[in-house]
């Protein structure tokens, strides 16, 4: 606040209203900086051809890939067009930049082909992909390629969208595959909204701890919840049910017993 006191020197009679209107300016220019400077930092020739907004009219399929991307964690996190699809973001013409091979996910060579997307998603989330390929599901959509049966990380993720799983969203992903019609297994979508429904009170738990940790004087409870939470995520991907619902028990348990604890501790300070 140091901008503050300057700013109130030299402007003695200012009224404290336009004192905060002033300094709210001068951090939203300071931010609004930084934030181009960030952008022209990561512009990747890719970015830069793909968000052309002509695309809607002459390619609407090429525009809704930059979009989703530009919404989406990855996009946000800095993770670019050719982490996933490999080609070259610094030259600025599209067969410069598609190389040789071109970009298209059909081609058996391209990182995004649905055989190689478990293992272009492994650069950043490999004990995911580690899990994933032990899997009934990995099995299945490699060795039956032509029918591809089995999902893939996009097939419940999407491709650059990070859609995260929940107990509103998941019977529907796992009804593509598990229903009645393929009689592959279709009590499966409600076992695993089931398990998602416990999750659900994990995070409802979760928000409350982290809301009173100071109050526990405990710093450390909540990492260890967070490490055990991302550990269950990692573990979804055996698609282990039975394994999975156990270990999601086990932590909705530690939460319960955590909010007691707090619980008895107010009481106590009241006292
Ligand atoms: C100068 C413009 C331009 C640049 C630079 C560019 N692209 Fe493209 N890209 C296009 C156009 C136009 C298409 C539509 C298909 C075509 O005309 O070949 C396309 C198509 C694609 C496709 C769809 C597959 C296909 O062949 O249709 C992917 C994936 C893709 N680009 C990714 C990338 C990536 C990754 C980069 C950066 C390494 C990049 N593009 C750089 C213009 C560009
Ligand atoms: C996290 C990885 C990831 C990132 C980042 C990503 N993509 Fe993709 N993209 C994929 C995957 C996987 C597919 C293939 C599956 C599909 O089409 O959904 C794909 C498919 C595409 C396709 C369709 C290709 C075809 O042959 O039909 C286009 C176009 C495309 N991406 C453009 C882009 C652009 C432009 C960016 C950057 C603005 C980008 N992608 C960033 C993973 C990614
Ligand atoms: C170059 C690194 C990189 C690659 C490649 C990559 N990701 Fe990510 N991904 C990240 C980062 C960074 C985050 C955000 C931090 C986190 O959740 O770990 C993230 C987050 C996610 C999330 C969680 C989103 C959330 O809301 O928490 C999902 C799901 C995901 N990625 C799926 C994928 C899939 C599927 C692929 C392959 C098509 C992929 N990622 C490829 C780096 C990557
Ligand atoms: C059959 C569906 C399915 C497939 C295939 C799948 N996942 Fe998942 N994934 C889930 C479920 C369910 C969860 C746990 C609930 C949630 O967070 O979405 C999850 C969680 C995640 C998360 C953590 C999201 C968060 O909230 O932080 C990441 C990252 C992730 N998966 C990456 C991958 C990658 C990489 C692959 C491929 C190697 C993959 N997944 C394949 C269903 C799937
Ligand atoms: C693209 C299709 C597809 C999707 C989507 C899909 N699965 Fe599967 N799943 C399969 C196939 C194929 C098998 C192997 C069936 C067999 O051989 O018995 C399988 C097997 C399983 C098995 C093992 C059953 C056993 O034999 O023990 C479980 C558990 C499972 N899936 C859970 C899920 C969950 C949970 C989801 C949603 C998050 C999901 N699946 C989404 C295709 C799919």
């Amino acid at each position: 606040m140091r901008m503050t006191s300057i700013l109130q020197h030299q402007l003695p009679s200012i009224s404290a209203r336009a004192m905060r209107a002033m300094v709210l300016l001068a951090l939203t220019l300071t931010i609004g900086w930084v934030s181009s400077a960030l952008a022209a930092e990561s512009t990747s020739s890719c970015v830069t051809c793909h968000s052309d907004p002509n695309l809607l009219v002459t390619n609407k399929k090429l525009y809704d890939y930059y979009r989703l991307w530009e919404q989406s964690v990855h996009g946000q996190e800095g993770v670019t067009c050719s982490d996933c699809h490999n080609g070259n973001p610094e030259l600025p013409t599209k067969k410069g930049a598609h190389g040789a091979q071109g970009m298209a996910a059909a081609s058996q060579s391209s990182p995004v082909n649905y055989k190689n997307v478990p293992h272009t998603c492994a650069q950043c989330h490999e004990e995911f992909y580690n899990d994933f390929i032990k899997s009934k599901h990995y099995k299945e959509s490699m060795v039956k390629e032509k029918t591809r049966r089995g999902p893939n990380c996009v097939t419940c993720h999407g491709s650059v969208n990070t859609t995260v799983l929940n107990v509103n969203t998941v019977r529907s992903t796992c009804e593509l595959c598990h229903n009645d019609e393929t009689r592959n297994h279709p009590d499966i979508p409600d076992r695993a909204a089931a398990v998602l429904n416990k999750f659900l009170s994990v995070q409802r738990f979760y928000n409350y701890l982290a809301n009173k940790e100071d109050l526990l004087q405990n710093p450390g409870a909540v990492s260890v919840i967070d490490k055990m939470k991302t550990s269950i995520f990692v573990d979804w991907h055996t698609f282990e049910i039975a394994m999975i619902e156990k270990r999601t028990v086990e932590l909705l348990d530690i939460m319960k017993e955590k909010r007691n604890e707090i619980r008895s501790h107010l009481k106590d300070s009241k006292n």
